[in-house]
Formats: structure tokens, C-alpha cells, sequence
């Protein structure tokens, strides 16, 4: 039997193909970002300066990334479970000149945390949804981000809810493993929170919150004198 670790990459590296991220990629470039990324990148850049490194867990094909290198960010570590997702972006920085100041990281963040280095930003664009553990994924996250972070979620709506139950459904029907989940939203922030951060902001599509959360300024000390 797999182990549990490997039962999610092969079901992520089936899901997320070589075919869908072509697809993935021909869109942000005739199109741009799509809604959550274009939500995080100006929910990040109106909580305050965006510069030094993202990491951008789960990036995908590297939009949020390379949409946070043009405002000023200076590097940029994608890490993602597909290997045909990070293939995409590694093509894209080359395609951008970025490719000196971008690092494509394979593997299941939660597993392969320990390797990798904090990030001024962190963001975590529709990946909370594609991962079971919410909490370790967000505590293993916010371990590492040092002064903002950011991530996009289903809203815990009934039509929310009904639509993935629909699509794992489908999956199951035609032996497809990979699943998808509407975590508890208070619980998710409860948990940002006691890791030290605040919201700045929070932007809703019909389907979609994506919030930006900035360190908290450490408590005044009490004055003994
Ligand atoms: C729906 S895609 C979103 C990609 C990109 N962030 C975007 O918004 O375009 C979810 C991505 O998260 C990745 N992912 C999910 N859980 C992950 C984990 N624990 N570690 C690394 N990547 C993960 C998947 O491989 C997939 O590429």
C-alpha cells in the first residue's frame, strides 16, 4: 500500500499534468492572472512595501510569483507537488529574463519544509483546497513567512460545498484520486492568528476569499519603572 505522502503526489501529479499546465500557461499569457492571483497580488502591494523573497507554495506555473517579481519582489522560490507545473515555470522565467532569481522546489511542502527557506512573503494561491491536512500545510507555512502572508480558499458556501462535492464525485467515478475540500475558514484563520499575524485584507469572488494577513508588531513590553 502507499504511503499516504505518496498516494497525494501521484494523485496531484495526475490531476495537475503536463497537459493542464500547458493549458495553465497559454492563459496567463494571453490573459494574465486570474482572479485570486490578481486578489493576492494587490491585496500583498496594499499592506505595504513587496520586496525581498516569496515563497509561493504550491505556485503552479508561477503567476502570483512572477506578477510579485514585477512590483519588486527580488527572488522568488516556487515550490509545487507537479512536476509539470513547475516545468511551466521554469520555461516562463527563462521566457521573462527571471530565471537567475527564480528556484522551482519539487514536493509536498509539508513534507520537504525543513529544506526550504523563510520567505518575506508567502503565499499560497487555491492550494489549501488541493491538500487534506489543512494544518499542517498552514502551520508549516507561517512557520516561514516573515512578514506577510497570504492565501486564497473556497468560501463555505452551500453552492461552494455542492460543487466539489460534485467534482470528487466525478472523480471517483472515473478512478481519479485526486480530491479537493472546503476547510473550516474561522479554523484556518484562528490558526494565522496564534502563528502572530493580522488580517490587512480580505477580497471575496462568488467562490473565492483571498486574504492577506502582515505580522503582528510585537506586544509593548510593560514599563517596570
Ligand atoms: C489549483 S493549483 C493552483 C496553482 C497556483 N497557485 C495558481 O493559483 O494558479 C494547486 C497547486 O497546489 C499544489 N499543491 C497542493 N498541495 C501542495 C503541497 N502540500 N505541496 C506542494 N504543492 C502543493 C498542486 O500541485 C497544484 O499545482
Amino acid at each position: 500500500m502507499p504511503c499516504s505522502c505518496c498516494a497525494f503526489l501521484n494523485a496531484t501529479e495526475r490531476q495537475f499534468s503536463q497537459k493542464k499546465a500547458a493549458s495553465e500557461i497559454a492563459r496567463y499569457r494571453e490573459k494574465g492572472p486570474g482572479p485570486t492571483t490578481r486578489l493576492l497580488r494587490d491585496g500583498l502591494v496594499n499592506a505595504g512595501p513587496v520586496d525581498g523573497t516569496v515563497l509561493d507554495i504550491g505556485g503552479g506555473v508561477g503567476a502570483l510569483s512572477f506578477e510579485l517579481l514585477d512590483r519588486g519582489v527580488t527572488r522568488a522560490v516556487i515550490v509545487d507537488a507537479s512536476p509539470a507545473y513547475l516545468a511551466a515555470a521554469s520555461d516562463e522565467a527563462n521566457r521573462r529574463g527571471r530565471a537567475a532569481v527564480t528556484s522551482v522546489v519539487p514536493g509536498d511542502f509539508v513534507m520537504i519544509s525543513d529544506q526550504l527557506p523563510p520567505g518575506d512573503l508567502v503565499t499560497l494561491d487555491r492550494v489549501v483546497c488541493c491538500y487534506p491536512g489543512y494544518q499542517p500545510l498552514l502551520t508549516e507555512s507561517l512557520q516561514h513567512a516573515v512578514h506577510r502572508f497570504a492565501y486564497s480558499y473556497p468560501r463555505d458556501r452551500w453552492f461552494v460545498r455542492f460543487r466539489v462535492w460534485l467534482e470528487n464525485t466525478l472523480r471517483w467515478w472515473r478512478s481519479n484520486p485526486f480530491r479537493t475540500f472546503v476547510h473550516p475558514p474561522s479554523e484556518m484563520q484562528r490558526i494565522v492568528e496564534a502563528a502572530g499575524f493580522r488580517l490587512a485584507n480580505r477580497r471575496y469572488t462568488l467562490t473565492w476569499s483571498a486574504d492577506v494577513f502582515v505580522k503582528a508588531a510585537a506586544a509593548a513590553i510593560p514599563n517596570r519603572d
